[in-house]
C-alpha cells in the first residue's frame, strides 16, 4: 500500500482517481507549518504539493518520499538541491494550466486598458459619463506585447493576442527565432531594448537566481508611460518596491499582480492601496476547469511513477 500526503486539499475529482485503486491510501493534510509537515510526513511514500514550502529540514526526515507532485507548474517552494541528493522525483501538471492563466492574463489586460473598475464605480454611484473626458482607455489593436518567457503559458497566450491584433515580441533566450515565428512572434534579444517598445509586458519565466528582481526600477525607466505590466509568473520576479514607486512616478501605466514577493502580501504592502494595480491572490490557474485538470493530473502522476509508468515530459529535469 503506498500512503500518499496531499499537501493542501485539492479537487475531489483527483482524489477519485485514489479510490479507485486499491494499491493506495491518502490523507488530506490542512496544517502545513514546518513542524506540522516535520511530524506527519514521514509517514508516506509520497505527496502532491499545492504552494507550501517543502525545504530541506522537512525533506531531511522524509525517509520513504519517494515523489512529490506538484499541483502547478512551477516548483520554487520546494528544496530541489535536497530533492536532486537524494534521488525524489519532482513533477508538474504540465498540460493543465496554461489556457486558464493566459485568459487571466487577457482578462486583466482589458480591465486595466479598458478602465473596467472605475467605469463600474461611476455607473454605481450615479456618475455616470462624469469623468469621460479624464479616463484613459486603450484599444487593444496594432499595440505591442512583450511575452517574456515563451514555454507552455506563453504559447497560450500568443494566440489570444494575435487573436487581438495584437503585435507580439517575445523574450526567452532558450529558444530560437524559428520556433518563435512559427508561433506569429517575433523574437527580441534583449530584454533591455524590448521593453522600449511595449505597450504590454507579461511574465511567464520561472523565479530563480536570475529571474529574481528582472524587473526592477532601471529596467522600468526604459519603459514606455502607458506601458501595462502583467506577472502572473511568481512574485519577485518584479521588484514590488520599484514597481510602486514606478507606478507612483508615472514611469508606467498600471499593473496585473496574480503574484507577490510575500504571499499572501503584508497589508501595509503599498501596492494594495495603489489605484493603479489590479490583483488577484494567485488564482489565475484556479477556474473550474483547471482545478479539476491539475487535481486529476496530480494524482494520475503519483499512480503513473508507483506503476513504473510516468511520462517523462512531466518530470522535472534538476
Ligand atoms: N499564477 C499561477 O497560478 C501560475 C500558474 C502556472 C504557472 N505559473 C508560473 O508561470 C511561469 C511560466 O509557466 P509555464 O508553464 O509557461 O513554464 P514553462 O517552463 O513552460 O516556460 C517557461 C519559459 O521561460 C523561459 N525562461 C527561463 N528563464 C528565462 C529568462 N531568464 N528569461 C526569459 N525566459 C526564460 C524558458 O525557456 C521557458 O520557455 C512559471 O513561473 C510558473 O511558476 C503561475
Amino acid at each position: 500500500m503506498n500512503k500518499i500526503a496531499i499537501i493542501e486539499e485539492i479537487h475531489e475529482e483527483g482524489l477519485k482517481l485514489f479510490d479507485k485503486n486499491p494499491n493506495f491510501s491518502y490523507e488530506i493534510i490542512k496544517d502545513t507549518s514546518e513542524d506540522n509537515l516535520i511530524k506527519l510526513l514521514p509517514n508516506f511514500n509520497g505527496c502532491s504539493l499545492r504552494v507550501s514550502k517543502l525545504t530541506g529540514k522537512i525533506l531531511s526526515v522524509c525517509k520513504d518520499l519517494k515523489i512529490i507532485s506538484r499541483h502547478g507548474v512551477g516548483y520554487d517552494n520546494v528544496d530541489l538541491d535536497y530533492i536532486k541528493k537524494n534521488n525524489i522525483t519532482l513533477t508538474i501538471t504540465a498540460t493543465a494550466n496554461a489556457t486558464a492563466v493566459s485568459e487571466h492574463v487577457m482578462y486583466m489586460i482589458l480591465v486595466l486598458s479598458k478602465a473596467k473598475l472605475t467605469y463600474d464605480n461611476e455607473v454605481r454611484t450615479g456618475a455616470f459619463k462624469k469623468n469621460m473626458k479624464t479616463i484613459k482607455t486603450f484599444e487593444l489593436m496594432d499595440k505591442e506585447i512583450l511575452i517574456a518567457g515563451f514555454g507552455r503559458i506563453g504559447k497560450s497566450l500568443i494566440k489570444k493576442c494575435i487573436g487581438f491584433d495584437m503585435r507580439v515580441k517575445v523574450y526567452d533566450p532558450f529558444l530560437d527565432e524559428d520556433t518563435i515565428n512559427k508561433f506569429g512572434g517575433i523574437k527580441a534579444n534583449s530584454i533591455d531594448d524590448a521593453v522600449k517598445s511595449a505597450d504590454f509586458i507579461s511574465i511567464h519565466m520561472p523565479l530563480n537566481d536570475k529571474t529574481n528582481n528582472l524587473i526592477n526600477y532601471d529596467l522600468i525607466k526604459k519603459m514606455k508611460k502607458n506601458c501595462i505590466i502583467i506577472n502572473t509568473a511568481r512574485g519577485g520576479i518584479i521588484n514590488e518596491a520599484d514597481l510602486n514607486k514606478s507606478l507612483d512616478e508615472k514611469l508606467i501605466f498600471g499593473a496585473g499582480l496574480d503574484v507577490f514577493e510575500k504571499e499572501p502580501p503584508d497589508l501595509d504592502n503599498l501596492l494594495l492601496k495603489n489605484k493603479k494595480v489590479i490583483m488577484s491572490p494567485h488564482t489565475s490557474a484556479l477556474t473550474d476547469e483547471c482545478k479539476v485538470r491539475m487535481a486529476k493530473e496530480t494524482v494520475k502522476n503519483i499512480i503513473d511513477f508507483f506503476e513504473n509508468k510516468l511520462d517523462k515530459s512531466v518530470i522535472v529535469k534538476l
